[in-house]
């Protein structure tokens, strides 16, 4: 199958640009697009021979379910069984945005889309492109990430096209994503809602709109052998192919640690990749140097983090040391992902 790029510009999103990507998605086909988070892999929701189409092209374990991404708040009452009044307040607060609620499911939705589960994952993006395919298509958008599952989630189109390139017909290109981790999911279903994946929405934005709301206890576990809720959560994701080590403590520390570790392994002939900041990156002698962005800017951090462990591959580095990024509002979405990344390996110092 070929893959066709399309451009757009997506502080100008013109409806007759998406006419094509609508006609895929229509007939039952697959369409890559931008959100405010990551790229997306869309397709027909209602549609269950379309969401099977998705769990091919990504390599995906069918047991793991889709987000349904809607652009008005009655698509979620048209899928949901019941909306419970917190739906109603956090969509209020957060929506259009990069937040995900699950709630129970009612039969129009198959359960190819949720992976066999009686509940459904909803999510109304911000992206203009995302809102606008929706609407031009006139479906709701079932999407996981767009990457090849266990790599990382696409922040740009390229990212897209490496893993996607002969499996889907369409990728519109709207240029790089604002976030760059996924959304926060929230699970409605019991009395206490539970956040499932933390991300840009944090626990404290969610408890400032309904109250009391706890972490899912499962992403606490250092080994992950306590069971997450969010299926997706339980399988080692986003690994790079070098192998990655976190080292965390002070950043003085830190630096000598794997300058230490560094030469060690380049004095064994192995290819060193490290991840640092704007304030540390001069101080370090790997073979590939990144830069995370500055620990002034934690949007900046949460943004370059799928795109370094990309270019990582491409530098086919043999290890990868990074620092720990705790930043105060976000460091908890920034650090579950480079923890599953490192498949929990921590050096403190
Ligand atoms: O930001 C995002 O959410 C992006 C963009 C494209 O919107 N999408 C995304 O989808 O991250 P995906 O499929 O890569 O991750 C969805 C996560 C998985 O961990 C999945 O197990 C969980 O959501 N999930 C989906 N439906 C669920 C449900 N009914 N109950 C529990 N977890 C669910
Ligand atoms: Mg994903």
């Amino acid at each position: 199958m070929k893959t066709n790029t399309i451009k757009v510009d997506s502080e100008n999103v013109c409806p007759e640009e998406l006419k094509d990507a609508s006609n895929v998605i229509r007939l039952g086909g697959i369409v890559a697009f931008p959100t405010e988070t990551v790229y997306g892999l869309g397709a027909d929701a209602l549609d269950s021979e379309a969401s099977k189409k998705i769990y091919q092209a990504k390599g995906r374990p069918s047991d793991n379910p889709l987000i349904v991404h809607i652009a008005e708040f009655d698509e979620m009452l048209s899928i949901a069984k019941v909306v419970p009044k917190k739906a109603f307040q956090l969509a209020e607060a957060f929506w259009p945005g990069p937040l995900t609620m699950i709630v129970n499911k009612n039969d129009k939705v198959p359960y190819e889309t949720t992976g066999g589960m009686d509940t459904v994952a909803v999510r109304m993006p911000a992206h203009p492109v995302a809102r606008a395919l929706i609407k031009e298509s006139g479906r709701m958008l079932a999407a996981p990430s767009a990457n090849t599952s266990g790599r990382p989630s696409p922040t740009c189109a390229k990212h897209v096209l490496e893993d996607m390139d002969g499996k889907i017909p369409m990728i519109i290109d709207g240029g790089e994503v604002e976030i760059g981790i996924e959304s926060t999911i929230v699970d409605l279903t019991e009395e206490e809602p539970m956040v499932l994946r933390p991300g840009y929405i944090t626990v404290e934005m969610l408890e400032s709109v309904i109250g009391k709301v706890r972490m899912d206890p499962g992403l606490m576990e250092q080994d992950c052998i306590g069971k997450p809720k969010a299926p997706g959560m339980k399988y080692k994701h986003y690994a790079p192919h070098g192998e990655l080590t976190i080292v965390n403590g002070e950043e003085e520390k830190v630096v000598k640690k794997i300058n230490e570790l560094t030469d060690d392994a380049r004095n064994r002939g192995i290819r060193v990749g490290i991840i640092g900041t704007d304030e540390t990156k001069l101080f370090y002698r790997g073979d590939t140097v990144l830069s995370m962005g500055s620990r002034q800017d934690e949007d900046s951090i949460a943004k370059h983090l799928y795109q370094i462990l990309r270019e990582f591959d491409e530098a086919g580095v043999d290890v990868i040391y990074s620092e720990s990024f705790q930043t105060p509002r976000i460091g908890q979405a920034i650090m579950n992902r480079l923890l599953k990344a490192a498949g929990h390996k921590v050096i403190t110092v």
